[in-house]
């Protein structure tokens, strides 16, 4: 459990742009079998407008980015069963698999979270989707759900 006179500490040591660390919803995740198979629902049906469809190999991931109107959907197929999101779904089937926050500086917000005790996944910042810095924390630290850390 955090305690919550660190995070004072930690915040106060932190200049004004990045307090608090984050600034709203930058996309919600979610693991699907097939882009193919869901892009008829979410882009065609419920009508959000697909912005683009990107492989990240180094996340063994084909997204499609859909306009969620103020933030994105992420629709995640995975490339193999050996990576994260084909073991998330062997596991859990398809579903939200993780919520992206907005950050202004994702290192300096990653550490941040390091300095208030957080378990992080990510020691430092990589490349997301659409060439953005991001980071994760670790679900045990966020009461269950992937939180990532989103620099556009
Ligand atoms: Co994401």
């Amino acid at each position: 459990m955090m305690e919550f006179r660190r995070i004072q500490e930690v915040l106060e040591s932190l200049p004004d742009g990045l307090r608090p660390l984050t600034s709203g919803l930058d996309h919600i995740g979610m693991a699907v079998e097939s882009l193919t198979d869901s892009l008829p629902l979410y882009r065609d049906l419920l009508g959000l407008e697909l912005l683009y469809e990107e492989t990240v190999e180094s996340d063994g991931v084909r997204v499609a980015v859909l306009e969620l109107g103020g933030g994105h959907l992420e629709l995640l197929e995975p490339t193999g069963l050996d990576t994260p999101v084909g073991r998330f779904l062997a596991k859990r089937g398809p579903g939200i698999h993780h919520i992206a926050l907005r950050v202004n500086d994702c290192a300096a917000a990653l550490a941040a979270a390091r300095d208030c005790g957080l378990q992080t996944l990510d020691q430092a910042p990589r490349r997301g989707a659409g060439g953005k810095q991001i980071a994760f924390l670790h679900p045990k630290a966020t009461g269950g759900v992937l939180l990532e850390l989103c620099q556009s």
